[in-house]
């Protein structure tokens, strides 16, 4: 790409925008074919790069060593298939079937790995990443990581759906349901618990992992319905409203951005809060700031923020005018390898831009509020609040210029793409020279997203249209948010169970699912040998319920006679049993 950095010193700005598109046209025409190669040679077992690793399993990068990423996370992983599933259920490559159903076993086998953050029903799909032949990586890590089963339910949903399309739900209530529904309910009854974020250094709440857990009980609740599996999608609706007001709770506005961390001592200025808004895009739910779409005030203000922290610490970046595009990384704080831009980084700058631009065009208009008008007048210092039509000339000069904007970043992936269209993890923010693990699988599969998402493609709808955000926020599940009044009761029971064994609660009134195994409600094994769940019943109300588990489809209910308790009039209850 040299050729392409000379051309853009040595001509004129206005030649420049023009030079910029078609560089980036053709950059574009030479990298895609790379990275898509570069993506299936780091899947197991035949891609060039994967040597040992397991049919369908992803490794992050070949590097061995400085840094050692020969390893296969659950988050890279699924970000990785769902670009694959896109383009394989769009038509876009028929070709991928085979390996998208190594993904799937191999994704099945993973959840049943005994590992440090324990088993599938003790807290080990919260486990980040694993050994390539699929035996649990046992050395100290950020764990757990919340997000892996979250992103795991929407590729594999992605699928789903399109087997339902195409006549196959046999297939996906036997084979894909079971291990969506693993992850979706582990989502639920964890999702307020802390997690390590996704760069694996900050242990709190992170917007990025709340985004996706609830984009993925949305879509789980909706797939759910589809196959009949009624019994989990108040559940998950339930605990996606919850996820949804949460979510609301990391807008800094003052700041005008996402805080991405609900700890970790930052700015929270963050790549974080940018892949949030392509991760959970779609285009139906136009610019909804609730869900922070791509085109949203909220998220267009947080981009300029997020991308201005990076104008003035990297070296690459010097000269470079203040409304145009630069190299940006994770976060301005970071050190590690001294702290460089990335790639995917820099890549989903430009696909959230893409992505607004395909919402305004299909809208035929877009709105400049007060919380965005910052980021707007980076392209026209005059522009005022309002709605603008296709028609106007400020639609026109907007969108021609945010359109200049998002291609620059593409460029300046192009600029420092490495030999032979190498995509490693970060360049050098003072050489640009390409730095840390070498061919990143997922820096290739952001690639493809963003070039993807460029020309116009949208995947398909997830459930975010017409959402709203409950008005105080809960935490606990199972309830209806009218009706007679409830109290949330905590279900706690110590229970020690063998590898694969569960814990379910039924009982005599409607929230407890009424005597009914098939519907009774799991419990979460966060805390080990307790197992517990907080469920909201009705007040003043008179209870029975009982423990089962259930291990390999058989249930074992506790002896009789029934527990029982009577709910109080209002506040919260705790009940502390032992399994009997
Ligand atoms: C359903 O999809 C699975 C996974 O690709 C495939 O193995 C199976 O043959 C399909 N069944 C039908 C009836 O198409
Ligand atoms: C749990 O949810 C509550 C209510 O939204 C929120 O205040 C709290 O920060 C959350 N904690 C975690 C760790 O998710
Ligand atoms: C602009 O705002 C109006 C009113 O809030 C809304 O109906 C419309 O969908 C918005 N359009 C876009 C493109 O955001
Ligand atoms: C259960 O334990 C909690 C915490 O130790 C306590 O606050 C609560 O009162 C106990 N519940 C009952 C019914 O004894």
């Amino acid at each position: 790409m040299k050729f392409f950095s000379r051309l853009l010193t040595s001509v004129t700005l206005v030649t420049a925008v023009f030079a910029q598109s078609s560089s980036v046209d053709s950059y574009i025409a030479s990298e895609s074919p790379i990275a898509k190669a570069g993506v299936l040679a780091n899947v197991g077992s035949s891609g060039a790069k994967s040597q040992g690793a397991k049919p369908g399993i992803v490794i992050a990068s070949p590097s061995k060593s400085n840094p050692d990423y020969l390893y296969t996370w659950t988050r890279d992983s699924s970000l990785v298939f769902k670009a694959l599933i896109d383009q394989f259920t769009s038509g876009a490559d028929t070709s991928l079937r085979g390996l998208i159903d190594d993904f799937v076993s191999a994704e099945t086998a993973l959840q049943q790995v005994s590992n440090p953050s324990g088993s599938v029903s003790t807290g080990g799909l919260g486990e980040p990443k694993f050994n390539i032949d699929q035996s649990a990586f046992t050395g100290a890590w950020g764990r757990p990581q919340r997000d892996g089963p979250a992103l795991r339910a929407t590729a594999i949903i992605g699928y789903a759906n399109w087997l339902i399309d195409n006549s196959n739900s046999s297939w996906v209530t036997s084979k894909l349901w079971p291990v969506i529904k693993l992850d979706l309910d582990y989502v639920a009854s964890n999702w307020n618990q802390s997690t390590f974020d996704l760069w694996e250094e900050v242990n709190s709440a992170s917007f990025f992992t709340t985004a996706v857990q609830h984009r993925a009980l949305r879509e789980g609740a909706a797939l759910a319905t589809k196959i009949g599996q009624t019994s989990v999608v108040s559940g998950y609706n339930t605990q996606a409203g919850n996820l949804l007001c949460f979510l609301q709770s990391y807008w800094n506005p003052t700041g005008g951005y996402v805080t991405a961390n609900t700890g970790g001592g930052r700015s929270g200025r963050d790549s974080n809060t940018v892949l949030t808004s392509i991760h959970t895009f779609d285009a139906a739910a136009g610019c909804d700031a609730t869900t922070f779409q791509p085109c949203s005030d909220k998220a267009l203000s947080n981009l300029k923020v997020y991308v201005d922290a990076f104008r003035s610490i990297y070296g690459i970046n010097s000269g470079i005018s203040s409304s145009s595009a630069v190299a940006v990384g994770r976060y301005p704080e970071d050190s590690y390898y001294s702290g460089n831009p990335w790639y995917l980084s820099v890549f989903a700058v430009a696909e959230q831009l893409y992505d607004s631009l395909t919402v305004w065009n299909a809208q035929g208009s877009l709105n400049v509020t007060s919380t965005s008008l910052a980021f707007f007048r980076q392209f026209s210092s005059t522009v005022a609040t309002g709605t603008y039509a296709s028609s106007s000339t400020t639609f026109q000069t907007l969108t021609t210029a945010i359109k200049s904007f998002a291609d620059g970043f593409i460029a300046v992936n192009a600029k420092y793409t490495g030999t032979n269209g190498g995509l490693s993890e970060q360049f050098d923010k003072s050489t640009g020279s390409p730095t840390s693990a070498s061919d990143l699988t997922w820096s290739y599969a952001a690639a493809l997203t963003a070039f993807g998402a460029r020309d116009g493609f949208t995947s398909p709808s997830w459930g975010a249209s017409g959402l709203t955000s409950p008005t105080t926020c809960s935490t606990s599940g199972g309830g209806s948010s009218g009706g007679g009044s409830t109290v949330a009761v905590t279900f706690n029971v110590q229970a020690t169970t063998v590898w694969g064994e569960n814990i379910h609660l039924t009982g005599s009134v409607d929230a407890l699912q009424n005597w009914s195994p098939d519907n009774a409600i799991l419990l979460s094994a966060a805390n080990y040998p307790t197992w517990s769940i907080t469920v909201n019943v009705p007040a003043s109300t008179a209870i029975q319920y009982k423990y089962i588990r259930k291990y390999n489809g058989a249930v074992t209910w506790e002896s009789d006679p029934n527990n029982q308790f009577t709910s109080p009039a209002s506040g919260s209850f705790t009940l502390n049993d032992s399994w009997r």
